[in-house]
């Protein structure tokens, strides 16, 4: 594809290397690259700094993704944020871009697989919900450098079974470990057997090709999105 839109990258770290190494197969080139030295408190985004820019792919830390996000929206940035653990300001950050009118696809997992997993785990706490003889946990392991635990993408899976029906608990937990790319587990036990549903992440590639293709989604939409959206329809919303 020929690379016709310009890319800034909004935190340059493991994600933020390999979005660059592959962001040519999507059409882009990236053309701006900030990471905490350049963009200490959002302060490397600005309307100069982002003149030409067509969206910006934002993979940083918790602590920093909800001001660059705002900043951004604020810059009339159009965006994609796949850093996990700020959803506590979800709707600060949702409030920012639709006064802007700029849009955002938000995700804490961009992997086509485990937006497929999510929608099966929906349908077995479901099928489950009256069946009190089961009980359901929800386990995940990442490398030892994934700063926040359980992870988003588990906190999700978890939310998922109970809009789904399923009230019963839901005992959670994580590991970090090594270098895994992530592992998450949904199972169900009964005195008469186990079902275990699991996703299992084998690079990071996957995350990084599903987060170029909604900034290619996102370039000319408004409002604020889920992955899920680009793959399987389109609300704006907040989730
Ligand atoms: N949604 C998904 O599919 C998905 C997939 C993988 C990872 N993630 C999440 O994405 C995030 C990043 O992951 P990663 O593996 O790339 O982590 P990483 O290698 O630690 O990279 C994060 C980068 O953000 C930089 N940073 C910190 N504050 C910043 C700021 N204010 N502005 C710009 N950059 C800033 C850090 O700089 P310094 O090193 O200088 O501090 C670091 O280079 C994490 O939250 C992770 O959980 C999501």
């Amino acid at each position: 594809m020929a690379a016709n839109k310009k890319l800034a990258l909004v935190g340059y770290g493991k994600m933020g290397h390999l979005i660059e190494q592959l962001a040519p197969e999507h059409g882009f080139e990236v053309a701006l690259r900030l990471d905490l030295d350049e963009n200490r408190a959002a302060g490397g985004i600005d309307r100069q700094a982002f003149a030409g820019i067509d969206v910006a792919v934002e993979f940083s830390t918790p602590e920093a993704a909800p001001q660059n996000l705002k900043q951004l929206a604020r810059n009339n940035v159009q965006a994609v944020s796949g850093t996990t653990g700020w959803s506590d300001h979800l709707k600060e950050v949702s409030q920012e871009v639709e006064e802007a009118g700029t849009g955002l696809v938000w995700s804490p997992n961009f992997s086509v697989g485990v937006a497929v997993f999510r929608k099966l785990v929906g349908l077995a706490a479901e099928l489950l919900a009256n069946e009190e003889a089961y009980g359901a946990w929800a386990w995940e392991i990442h490398h030892d450098t994934k700063k926040d635990a359980p992870s988003g993408t588990l906190l999700n899976l978890a939310r998922t079974m109970q809009e789904n029906g399923y009230r019963r608990n839901i005992d959670i937990s994580s590991n970090r470990a090594g270098k895994h790319p992530g592992t998450h587990e949904i199972g169900f036990d009964s005195s008469a057997d186990t079902i275990t549903l699991r996703h299992v992440a084998r690079s990071r590639e996957g995350f990084a090709q599903g987060a170029l293709k909604a900034a290619r989604w996102i370039l000319d939409r408004k409002g604020v999105y889920t992955f899920e959206d680009v793959l399987f329809g389109a609300e704006p919303r907040e989730k």
